[in-house]
């Protein structure tokens, strides 16, 4: 959204793609863009759609089109939205793509994140009245009853703002919107409830505040609607004060961008407001306003603008290939943002400001429970053992989905973390809610500054990794990996019995990166590997205690990669099962470094070569012994035990990269899969 600056469309519409750009991996099976062009009630006010099928660059190529066409006139207001589509209902195409429209006049047009579960509903009802429905889109129905109350609504003159507050109460599931309508020109209104949002605020002088006030309506019964027959009726115009939010004043060139992270925001502005479930903001002549309808005694009056510390190269490509590529490279200096002013490798002190309050509340409990969704569930797993140690408390770790499946029980003195590089993983999110009505103290480890959970959490730490883009999870799943042994270290830095155990692993954390860089060096060495390996069907990974959670991320990565099946193996299992598997043709990668496990793994390698098969070994420098018995192996340098999975899971991060660039398959999102599943 522009304000008083004059612009091109082809301005407005480049700041779109572009935006799109950066969020594309939300989402990338087809893209779409409305906007409008002017306030004049010319023709050209009329609202413009174009959507394509594919990912954003298709959708760039037909926005070229038409700017090639359409003459450079410039305007003086421009309202414009985008959205990059992952299918939850309907096949990708361009009728499902969004913005979806109310009726081929683009009377009303919205963009949605989110799921709508009671879209069935109303759609019946709307069709009863006479809408007929183009796509398959549970978006199309909001859109449609949006512009059914406009015109029900008609004779009390809602603004538009009012008009969205009507309609989202009729909404059940997860949505963020932005929605436009030519009969509000150069207006915009957004909402989230459970998909999230941001407003970034950008103008030429100083903001002149670091909060907006937030309008809540004065008397919340009214604003419930009768359910007569599902006739969504208002009981009525309510009566508000207007509190007007003019970050620079009144009249001052003011540009606000609406999106789902920062991501697409950051290079136009750091200055951005999250919004909170249920927020209505609304923008008109150049003015921003935050309604809810209701006021509960904890909620805030108003919303901080945040300033963010991401540069836009932080989240550039740079000289690597893919993203996934880069964040596999920016591992030394990652784990080390992510120790930065925690660890003090001199005096061996560990503090994580986001716990420091609760950590008296945190020893008292009976057990720590971990919930997370993917790469996050595998950063649990691979340091349940140390703290299992370092806590001497029963560690539960849990899928989200399957511990919301058992409705497992959960008591007021659990201590329950929720990993998630995103914050905002919908299965992560409801198991986290879940635990918070039953009482239990609620710690969110996350990557996104500002996302759901951080903000759902009573406490935190933030793993400080950097934007991540790829789709496939890297340097999050280090940055967990540390922040968890972090945790650790400090429940028990007051036991003098572990006091040795402590400082050892402190001073394995400081020579981290430096062995990080030492594993990135064998990168063609392992492209090598790939180019023998990406024309198999199938990969198993092998390996057990510490670097079991390595077997699990690596075959995972595998996976979602190169589309090839891969399979985390525990080698204490090898016996009960997974023997089967194993012949001279099948791919075997075994990680044998030296730990107390270490002679069990090498009594697996036996196993397998018995059986005629050629593991390739993950194995420590220099381990000669080890490495004699196989013909192909990675070296990693050898670390203390609890940390060895950091070291040996980076080999695999490459091992899928190279295996999915032979195959000439796009790295950074691969079919079918979403880097932030916001919803179900
Ligand atoms: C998606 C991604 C995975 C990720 C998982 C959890 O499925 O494809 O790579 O590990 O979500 O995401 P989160 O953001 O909660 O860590």
């Amino acid at each position: 959204l522009n304000y008083l600056v004059p612009a091109t469309r082809k301005e407005i519409l480049d700041i779109l793609i572009n935006g799109l750009k950066r969020q594309e991996y939300r989402g990338y099976d087809s893209a779409g863009v409305g906007f409008d062009g002017s306030n004049e009630g010319c023709k050209e006010c009329q609202i413009k759609l174009i959507k394509s099928q594919g990912k954003v660059c298709a959708l760039e190529e037909a926005v070229k089109q038409y700017t090639n066409v359409c003459k450079n006139k410039s305007y003086d207001i421009h309202v414009g939205i985008a959205h990059t589509r992952w299918a939850t209902h309907g096949e990708p195409n361009e009728v499902n793509s969004h913005p979806q429209r109310s009726d081929t006049n683009n009377e009303f047009i919205l963009v949605h994140n989110g799921i709508i579960t009671n879209y069935k509903d109303i759609k019946s009802f709307l069709e009863k009245k006479g809408s007929v429905f183009e796509s398959e889109t549970d978006t199309e129905v909001i859109v449609k009853l949006i512009k059914h109350l406009y015109t029900t609504h008609h004779e009390q003159n809602l603004s538009f703002r009012e008009l969205i507050e009507i309609a989202i109460q009729q909404l059940e599931g997860a949505f963020a919107l932005s929605v436009t309508s030519i009969h509000y020109p150069g207006e915009i209104v957004v909402t989230r409830r459970g998909s999230p949002l941001l407003i970034g605020v950008k103008s030429q002088t100083k903001l002149s505040t670091d909060h907006i006030p937030i309008v809540y309506s004065k008397d919340s019964k009214d604003c419930k609607l009768h359910e007569d027959h599902r006739g969504f009726i208002s009981s009525g115009k309510r009566q508000e004060e207007d509190t007007e939010f003019h970050p620079i004043g009144p009249n001052k060139v003011v540009e606000y961008f609406v999106a789902s992270d920062a991501s697409a925001v950051i290079e136009h502005t750091n200055q951005v407001i999250f919004l909170e479930d249920d927020d209505v903001a609304a923008v008109k002549n150049g003015v921003l306003t935050i309604h809810r309808v209701s006021r509960s005694i904890d909620d805030s009056t108003v919303r901080e603008v945040i300033t963010l510390k991401m540069e836009i190269q932080q989240i550039m490509k740079g000289s690597f290939s893919s993203f996934m590529q880069k964040e596999i490279f920016e591992q030394p200096e990652s784990v080390v943002n992510t120790m930065r002013g925690r660890v003090n490798f001199n005096t061996n002190k560990v503090v994580l400001g986001g716990i420091k309050d609760f950590m008296c509340e945190i020893r008292r409990c009976r057990r720590l429970l971990f919930i997370a969704c993917g790469t996050s569930y595998h950063s649990a797993i691979a340091t349940r053992q140390l703290l299992e140690e370092l806590t001497e408390l029963p560690v539960m770790v849990e899928l989200a989905s399957d511990f919301l499946d058992r409705n497992t029980p959960v008591f007021r003195d659990d201590v329950c973390f929720f990993i998630s590089q995103s914050g905002e993983t919908a299965d992560t999110l409801m198991a986290l809610r879940y635990c918070k009505t039953r009482g239990a103290l609620i710690v969110g480890i996350t990557n996104v500054v500002g996302s759901s959970i951080s903000r759902d959490s009573h406490c935190g730490v933030h793993v400080n990794a950097g934007p991540e883009i790829g789709v496939a999870s890297t340097k999050a799943y280090t940055s967990q990996f540390i922040s968890l042994v972090l945790f650790g270290l400090i429940m028990c830095e007051d036991k003098i019995s572990m006091q040795e155990r402590r400082n050892e692993i402190i001073q394995g954390l400081k020579k981290l990166p430096e062995q990080i860089k030492e594993v990135l060096k064998m990168d063609e060495q392992i492209n090598k590997l790939a180019s023998e390996l990406y024309q198999q069907k199938s990969l198993l990974v092998m390996g057990r205690g510490y670097n079991y959670a390595t077997c699990l991320e690596g075959a995972l990565k595998i996976k979602e990669l190169t589309y090839m099946h891969s399979e985390g193996i525990l080698a204490g299992e090898l016996k009960h099962g997974p023997l089967a598997l194993v012949d001279k043709a099948m791919p075997v990668i075994m990680i044998v470094t030296r730990d107390l496990v270490y002679k069990k793994c090498v009594n697996a390698l036996q196993q397998v070569k018995a059986r005629q098969g050629e593991p390739i070994l993950i194995c420590n420098t220099g381990d000669t012994e080890t490495q004699s018995q196989a013909n192909k192996y990675v070296e990693v340098p050898l670390t203390i035990d609890c940390l060895q999975g950091i070291l040996t899971c980076i080999p695999l991060q490459l091992l899928s990269l190279h295996i999915a660039d032979t195959k000439n398959l796009d790295v950074d999102q691969p079919r079918h899969l979403l880097k932030t599943h916001a919803s179900n």
